[in-house]
């Protein structure tokens, strides 16, 4: 059955309502639109290692990885995937795959080892050799210019709780396009800001592991204030490029159908979702964030952050759910989940939030053109004695995803592309290598790769343009 917009909006209050759509939509209807991208994602601190090779400055999350207690197993960045070396066998297997599009980072203290002022030339040339192979083999490049790897010397300088951090992204942003934006179409901004104030800023557990409600507001308000920055600063240096930036995106839902509750679940609503798109896309910030931005908000921050943009990557990895809780920091707390299944990562497994944020977007922020920039989950992989890892969940998981932004086109929804998280098994932040979410699997101790079975699997829909 066909979900409209209204008629999940008439179910939405009810917490038992029966969805419309299953989670596990069976893979019948029409395939995905001609032209349509598919594609994979990384990011630069969780493949690249080097990290002290041409000139690379350090970043936070050397920094943070390297403190005792902060990272599973004491796991660094410091090799990852080595892709930093291996970059052509991993190119290959993004090409042998059927891939057409590829989303990386850059790692901003490779380019500026100090984040400001000299430039290293052997880190552009490094993102330089990356575009060249990417085209020739004609996957289309996806630039993410902050992918959560402050330059060290930065945050020595405040980080994003400085407010000159709006003019050295932006310059940054120019450095990279000067060199790169000749041959890279799609420039995005920022990763997961959200993410990167909650959890480096907010409650602690990422990279600068900063703590307090102030904190939190203070880096995500800079975050967006640089993006608009250097979203403006592209757009007359280079003009031509499809700019954008990508946001974790997660529909909140209450644990009960009580008034706290529900008040909960609009507090995180805007704090993680509408704090991000409504100033960017709107020119505001959702009401019940004021009392926090507001002494913080500078005479034209807010026509800075508003930026028209080409495109919106969209990172989608569950729903969530809230309950009030007076004593925590936010006046929330996470609710309990009625999930039927469960990534390794304990995240539920909820491929409908997806087409609920998808038609959201459609429906309350004009329709613009979005990739799904990450999607994906990590399992328990097991090489079996042939060499082989058959990862059925990720493939159901991938395929579940996919029905749903097949039906979210299908009803309208504007959505170009679709880039798993991830190519390759890598370092997953405070969970170091524990967590696989590659759709290729890396034995660490040799560099080896091994496609597994998913990899096929997606490679297969994106040659075909169906389910399989
Ligand atoms: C996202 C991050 C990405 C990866 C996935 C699992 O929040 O953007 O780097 O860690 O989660």
């Amino acid at each position: 059955m066909v979900l409209t917009r209204r008629r999940f909006l008439a179910s939405a209050g009810a917490m038992a309502a029966t969805p419309a759509i299953a989670d596990s939509a069976a893979a019948t209807a029409p395939g995905f639109p001609q032209g349509f991208l598919w594609g994979a994602s990384t990011a630069a601190y969780q493949i690249e290692g080097a990290v002290r090779e041409d000139g690379r400055g350090p970043s936070i999350w050397d920094t943070f990885s390297h403190t005792p207690g902060a990272i599973k197993n004491g796991d660094t960045g410091d090799v990852a995937c080595d892709h930093y070396h291996r970059w052509p066998g991993d190119f290959d297997l993004l090409r042998q795959g059927g891939f057409s599009a590829y989303r990386f980072s850059v790692s901003w203290p490779r380019v500026l080892p100090e984040g400001t002022g000299t430039v290293n030339p052997k880190g552009l040339d490094f993102y330089d050799r990356l575009v060249d192979a990417l085209l020739a083999a004609r996957i289309r490049p996806f630039l993410c210019l902050y992918h959560w790897d402050l330059p060290q010397a930065l945050q020595d300088r405040g980080g994003w709780h400085n407010r000159d951090i709006a003019a050295w992204f932006a310059d940054y942003a120019e450095v990279v396009a000067a060199r790169l934006g000749d041959r890279v179409g799609d420039w995005a901004m920022l990763n997961e800001p959200s993410v990167v104030a909650l959890f480096g800023h907010g409650l602690g557990g990422h990279a600068p592991n900063l703590k307090g409600r102030a904190s939190f507001f203070l880096a995500l308000h800079l975050q967006n204030l640089a993006q608009g920055a250097a979203l403006a600063r592209l757009r007359s240096a280079k003009p031509g490029l499809r700019l954008g930036t990508v946001l974790n995106l997660q529909p909140v839902r209450p644990e009960a159908d009580t008034p706290a509750d529900r008040q909960a679940a609009v507090i995180w609503d805007a704090m993680w979702n509408r704090s991000c798109m409504d100033p960017l896309l709107k020119g505001t910030y959702p009401e019940v964030v004021h009392a926090d931005i507001e002494p913080i908000l500078g005479p034209d921050d807010l026509s800075t952050i508003h930026q028209p943009i080409d495109f919106l990557g969209v990172n989608y990895y569950s729903r969530m759910v809230v309950k009030a809780d007076a004593g925590a920091m936010f006046g929330t707390a996470w609710g309990k989940n009625a999930a039927k299944r469960y990534t390794a990562m304990g995240w539920p497994v909820e491929p409908r939030g997806l087409y609920d944020q998808l038609a959201e977007i459609r429906d309350r922020y004009g329709n613009i053109p979005v990739y799904v920039t990450e999607n994906g989950a990590a399992y328990e992989d097991v090489v079996t004695p042939s060499g082989k890892i058959y990862d059925k969940e990720r493939v159901d998981f991938l395929r579940d995803h996919l029905a749903m932004v097949r039906t979210a086109i299908a009803e309208g929804c504007n959505v170009k592309g679709y880039l798993v998280w991830s190519l390759l098994d890598n370092f997953e932040w405070a969970f170091g290598y524990s967590k696989r979410f590659g759709i290729v699997y890396v034995d660490y101790p040799t560099q080896r790769r091994i496609p597994k079975q998913s990899y096929y699997w997606l490679g297969q829909v994106a040659r075909t343009g169906r389910l399989a």
